[in-house]
């Protein structure tokens, strides 16, 4: 929720090691979906502090309750335990300083691409001009400003995440959340993205949670990778990914990733037996990292 003007905010939630606040801080969230008169445990009690402008990766198996945490985050589902805090202040429903990105684009299909992204700024009531400016800002960024006129279906797999992506932005969200998000690309596409993920990340100064099945990935983009355990979710590992930054394609330090993934893979397998599941797809445990990674 945006402040009520006049209404003072909540006093900032405890501060990160360098003393800001963080982007995202969860304290004992617990969440459970109840079926058949069952609750099912999701979510078991997480702690998580976010660091601004950071870009954290979430992996974990299959039914872990991945998306249903991003849920809890974005404010579309309520923690039934703990607290939830954005930059400072809770989240207690749907929220303009989160953007999420689900795992299919769920695009208007009658809509082209910028009434799509123009969608929520109608919603927030922005006039026409304000929303022209920003859409068009917008389909630039992730590089679709001649595709504006163009409806979902005639448009790729890649290019309507695109423009999920960019619809995510409309808002200016300090928390841009994104559920495997490449996961129906092709591998080179794939690949192509994480580099442009980067530089669009570097251009919006937003903080960037992801959830992916690429350790890879997972370690090429992120800051750290928290690993979660099998339903209910509940922290395995918070690993550095000790690399620096911009990171390019080629630029890595093989020997740092490897270890990294590793590392990744050990806490994964400790956690399920169903770990192999997880890391499946895109990169064969016996790959070289620096292969896999653009
Ligand atoms: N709407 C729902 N109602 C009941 N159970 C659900 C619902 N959505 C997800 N679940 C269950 O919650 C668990 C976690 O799901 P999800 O968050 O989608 O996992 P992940 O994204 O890690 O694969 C799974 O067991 C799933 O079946
Ligand atoms: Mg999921």
């Amino acid at each position: 929720m945006t402040a009520e003007p006049g209404r003072a905010l909540r006093e900032p939630g405890p501060a990160t090691g360098d003393g800001s606040v963080p982007a995202i801080f969860l304290d004992g969230v617990r969440f459970g979906f109840h079926v058949d008169g069952r609750q099912t445990e999701v979510i078991g009690g997480l702690d998580l502090e976010i660091a601004p402008r950071s870009i954290v990766a979430f992996v974990g198996p299959n039914g872990c309750g991945k998306s249903t945490l991003l849920r809890v985050i974005a404010g579309l589902l309520p923690a039934r335990a703990g607290t939830v805090e954005v930059e400072g202040r809770p989240v207690t429903g749907p929220d303009a300083r989160v953007g999420l990105v689900f795992q299919e684009p769920r695009l208007l299909p009658w809509r082209s691409a910028f009434a799509n992204v123009a969608f929520p700024l109608e919603v927030a009531g922005r006039d026409r001009e304000a929303r022209e400016r920003r859409v068009t800002d917008l389909l630039g960024l992730v590089g679709l400003r001649d595709w504006s006129r163009a409806r979902p279906a005639e448009l790729s797999g890649g290019m309507r995440q695109r423009v999920a992506i960019a619809r995510a932005l409309a808002l200016e969200p300090a928390v841009l959340l994104l559920d495997e998000p490449f996961s129906a690309l092709d591998s080179l596409t794939r690949e192509r993205f994480n580099v442009e993920l980067l530089r669009l990340w570097e251009r919006i100064g937003a903080t960037i949670v992801l959830v992916t099945h690429s350790i890879a990935e997972a370690v090429f983009l992120a800051d750290r990778v928290v690993v979660l355990s099998p339903r209910p979710a509940q922290l395995v590992a918070d690993l550095v990914v000790d690399l620096p930054r911009p990171r390019r394609p080629g630029d890595l330090d093989a020997a740092a990733v490897t270890r990294t993934a590793a590392e990744i893979r050990a806490h994964l397998e400790g956690a399920t037996d169903d770990a192999f599941a997880v890391a499946a797809g895109d990169v064969p445990a016996h790959a070289q990292p620096d292969q896999a990674i653009p």
